[in-house]
């Protein structure tokens, strides 16, 4: 199985980006994360992060065919991006929506999420964790398919 997270804009600022908010835990701390929870699993994962909307939406093209699962946190293009719902979308690869912090909790206009209207499964306020949480359930998900 192959999995693909991908991050939008300033998530390569985590540990240093309003921690009160998004934690003390760095960029490469997630990574880490990532890699251990890939070997846990026993699945295969590479990880994008861009600061470009365009640069997302074709990372979630090339996706097409390659990946059995897409994390994804859009970030700040979570509440504008109907290129990236679209994206997603045209691949119809299954998609779990990360976000670090409680966005419900948080200002109005990150109550809506686009990428969420495609998203199977929506992980928020869980900090790093969530990205974590997502992978085991597409894991979960994939093994109901063979
Ligand atoms: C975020 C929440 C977004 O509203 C924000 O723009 C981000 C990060 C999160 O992980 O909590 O950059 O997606």
């Amino acid at each position: 199985m192959k999995i693909l997270v991908i991050n939008g804009p300033n998530i390569n600022m985590l540990g240093i980006r309003e921690p009160g908010i998004y934690g003390k835990q760095t960029f490469a701390d997630l990574l880490a994360l990532l890699e251990d929870t890939a070997k846990e699993l026993g699945v295969e994962m590479e990880q994008y992060q861009s600061n470009h909307e365009g640069d997302l939406v074709d990372k979630i093209q090339e996706a097409y065919q390659r990946f059995d699962g897409i994390v994804i946190n859009p970030a700040a293009y979570t509440h504008t991006s109907v290129a990236i719902l679209d994206a997603l979308k045209a691949v119809g690869i299954p998609a779990v929506e990360v976000h670090i912090s409680n966005v419900d909790a948080r200002e109005p206009f990150r109550q809506v999420s686009y990428a969420g209207l495609y998203c199977e499964k929506t992980i928020k306020g869980q900090g790093l964790d969530g990205y974590r949480q997502a992978m085991v359930y597409l894991k979960e998900r994939y093994a109901l398919t063979l």
